[in-house]
């Protein structure tokens, strides 16, 4: 299918781990992303009625109520000694490097792979994630997501990356090199908290009605803003019945909760650079992950960096590939010497 692919022994991919959802983009030109979802059935009724021993992304969300369901990167790290979590990890690589690499491929092909993990996870996990690639994987370079995306951006000067996950948020100040911990910051304030602050703010303006996290996302997912917006009104069942509810003001509260601690950090660590760089990188802001996407954050951040003399915060539209795109082409710039010392 490939000549790339059959030809050579090397497939260099980027893989991008996050909470919610995980993405592969290889040499090759396969791109797949899948929901960071992993359960195993729950006992053997449920191992006969779906007939198989693992189940991942989507299918594993759906199929919940049967499994022992992991999102193995919860809060931004791979559980310390729960082999559960690590089975998992294995398992989602497993799937995406299924999906990337076409049937049929010799087994001697090397898969050299950048795999972009939450910033947290990489200070903590590293060995243990490189540990946990190694049976799947020739050669692993594991880099922080938000650096993977100033990569494929292309953005590798004088910017600060603020990826907003599930998660995590992560920022990242790039300098010109590989950046240091002094140059990256993790916040637990991201989707995941978003979602439970703003089912805990439902549940208590509308006590009867049966509401889960999953609903609670999904109506995020559509309708998040911060600032103004017309009316949020959904449907839920209240003791059975469907009924509309009004939840624009959870909606505002829940998500604009994220300002104030994205905006302290944001000028934390503008204010720590050196002095002649900052207002390029105040010029220079890039907002990125799914988190990104609620309406009118990009606008809030530039306006609070007009405490600083003004700047611009760019929103990346689509950011389901742009990690494991930048992982890519950290994978195919790196030479062939780099990627031997990264061999086991
Ligand atoms: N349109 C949207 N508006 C608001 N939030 C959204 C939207 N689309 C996705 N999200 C949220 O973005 C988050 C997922 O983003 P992303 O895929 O970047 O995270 P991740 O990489 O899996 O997580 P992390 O980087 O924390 O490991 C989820 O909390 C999801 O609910
Ligand atoms: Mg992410």
């Amino acid at each position: 299918m490939n000549r790339a692919t059959s030809d050579s022994e090397v497939l260099k991919v980027g893989i991008d781990l996050g909470t919610s959802r995980s993405s592969i983009s290889a040499a090759n030109g396969q791109r797949h992303m899948v929901q960071s979802y992993v359960g195993w059935p729950s006992d053997m009724v449920a191992r006969k009625v779906l007939g198989r021993d693992v189940l991942v992304g989507a299918e594993a969300l759906e199929h919940r109520p049967m499994l022992n369901l992991r999102r193995p990167l919860e809060r931004g790290l791979i559980k310390e000694g729960s082999d559960q979590d690590e089975k998992a990890v294995r398992e989602l690589v497993r799937r995406l490097l299924e999906l990337a690499v076409p049937a049929g491929s010799s087994p001697a092909l090397a898969i050299h792979a950048v795999v972009g993990v939450p910033a947290e996870t990489l200070r903590v996990n590293r060995q243990n994630l490189r540990r946990i690639l190694a049976g799947q994987v020739a050669s692993t370079m594991i880099v922080s997501e938000p650096f993977a995306v100033a990569y494929g951006l292309d953005s590798l000067v004088h910017t600060m990356v603020i990826d907003i996950g599930a998660g995590t948020t992560d920022f990242c100040v790039l300098m010109g090199r590989f950046p240091t911990e002094d140059d990256q910051r993790t916040l637990s304030a991201a989707g995941d908290a978003v979602d439970r602050h703003l089912h805990g703010l439902i549940e208590e303006r509308y006590t009867d009605a049966s509401v889960s996290i999953h609903m609670v996302r999904a109506w995020k997912e559509r309708h998040s803003f911060v600032g103004e917006s017309a009316p949020v009104v959904v449907d839920v069942p209240v003791r059975g019945k469907p009924t509309r509810i009004d939840i624009t003001e959870p909606m505002r509260r829940a998500c604009e909760s994220l300002l104030e601690p994205l905006r302290e950090t944001m000028l934390d660590l503008i204010a720590r650079v050196e002095p002649e760089y900052q207002s390029r990188i105040r010029n220079n802001v890039i907002l990125t992950g799914g988190s990104g996407l609620i309406r009118g954050l990009g606008a809030e951040l530039q306006r609070a960096l007009g405490e600083l003399g003004g700047g611009r915060v760019r929103v990346v539209k689509d950011p389901v590939f742009v990690g494991s795109d930048g992982g890519l082409s950290l994978a195919r710039d790196a030479d062939d010497e780099y990627w031997k010392r990264l061999s086991p």
